[in-house]
């Protein structure tokens, strides 16, 4: 299966501000960045999430530039009243972020992960091409190439898809549909391949192995390192992902996209990086891979994202972990800013 890089209405930048967003899963680690960030840009954001793993603390930023409770929808992209939203408000622009996220929850629960992840998303893509939505942008991930060969890294847009991972599969198919909706419904979109994003309020959990060091390292414990930690990802700031989201809201659908350093960071960095944030000289516990078949390595070619959205990554990876131990020690103490009253009651 090849990626289909170009969709329709590749076209040069609008330059216009998108009046109205609606960001799925705004409420989680990605999208109260995106939130934010479009706040900031000009344009009326509302949020549709579950509350599954998202939080109504997440929105706190986006509550001080101007987020009100009815911008916030509590429900669920699976029913059709849950995307009522997108034929009642009429959004121009849908960023579509609501998902499961966990590899491994989608090991654990494959169906759960594909009601979420493919059911989900097909009804939000049905839902945008009825009411005119001008542009859909969608979150997927590295996870749908699966293992890639050394010498084809970092991997290009049209790298066949060839995912390994359950959580890969629903992913690759969400693009799919994306690319069936264009083709059959001219539905334009945007479908951002992104690499391991990391940073400020990502949840410990099944999530994020940056995450996953800076809670172990805060809770005092041994942090994990399973495998021999040589293998390698593609780490992106939230922040850098979150002005990626932002300007291809101002653009015409340019297709597939990467999102991400395009460098290769192994495990063992990565704890290195955070250690040194903390400054202490733990050593992390080495434990088996949970499972066979893990993708050895990963890097994005990113340069399609420069050409056509005029978007790189401006933090570094040690700056991006500073600032994410930073902000989680912030959190630890309580002096991160306190939910909305109106929030307090959801
Ligand atoms: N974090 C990463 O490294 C990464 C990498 C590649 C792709 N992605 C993709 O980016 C997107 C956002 O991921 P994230 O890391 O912010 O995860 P997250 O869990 O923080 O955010 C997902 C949000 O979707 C909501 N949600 C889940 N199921 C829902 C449902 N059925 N209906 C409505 N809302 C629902 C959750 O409550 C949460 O707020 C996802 O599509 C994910 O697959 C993330």
């Amino acid at each position: 299966m090849d990626l289909p890089v170009t969709a329709v209405g590749v076209d040069p930048p609008t330059g216009l501000v998108p009046r109205r967003v609606l960001v799925t899963g705004g409420a989680g680690f990605i999208g109260s960045h995106v939130v934010a960030r479009l706040m900031l840009m000009g344009s009326q954001v509302r949020v549709l999430d579950n509350f599954s793993t998202g939080r109504i603390e997440n929105l706190a930023d986006a509550v001080c530039g101007g987020l009100t409770e009815a911008d916030v929808i509590s429900g669920d992209i699976r029913a059709s009243e849950g995307v009522e939203v997108i034929h009642e408000w009429q959004p121009d622009v849908v960023v579509h972020l609501a998902a499961q996220p966990s590899l491994p929850t989608a090991r654990r629960s494959p169906l759960y992960d594909a009601d979420v992840n493919v059911f989900g998303t097909v009804n939000v893509l049905d839902a945008c091409a009825r009411s005119g939505v001008r542009l859909i942008v969608n979150a997927t991930s590295s996870d749908i190439f699966g293992s890639v060969a050394a010498h084809e890294l970092p991997v290009r847009e049209d790298h066949p898809i060839a995912p390994v991972s359950p959580y890969g599969v629903s992913k690759a198919v969400g693009v799919h549909y994306l690319d069936w909706y264009g083709r059959q419904h001219g539905l334009s979109y945007t479908s951002m391949v992104l690499g391991n994003v990391y940073g400020p309020r990502q949840e410990g959990g099944d999530c994020g192995v940056v995450s996953l060091m800076v809670d172990a390292l805060l809770g005092g414990r041994q942090a994990v390192i399973h495998g021999d930690g040589t293998q390698t990802r593609d780490f992106v700031y939230v922040g850098d992902v979150a002005e990626a989201i932002a300007l291809a809201c101002h653009h015409s659908g340019v297709g597939t996209v990467n999102i991400a350093s395009g460098r290769q960071t192994s495990v063992n960095e990565v704890y290195d990086t955070v250690r040194e944030a903390f400054g202490v000289d733990e050593v992390a516990r080495y434990e088996p891979l949970p499972w066979s078949g893990e993708v050895r390595d990963m890097a994005l070619d990113t340069r399609r994202a420069r050409e056509l959205l005029g978007w790189h990554p401006t933090v570094g990876f040690t700056e991006g972990v500073r600032m994410t131990v930073r902000e989680a020690r912030r959190r630890q103490t309580g002096s991160h800013i306190l939910s909305p009253a109106w929030a307090l009651s959801r």
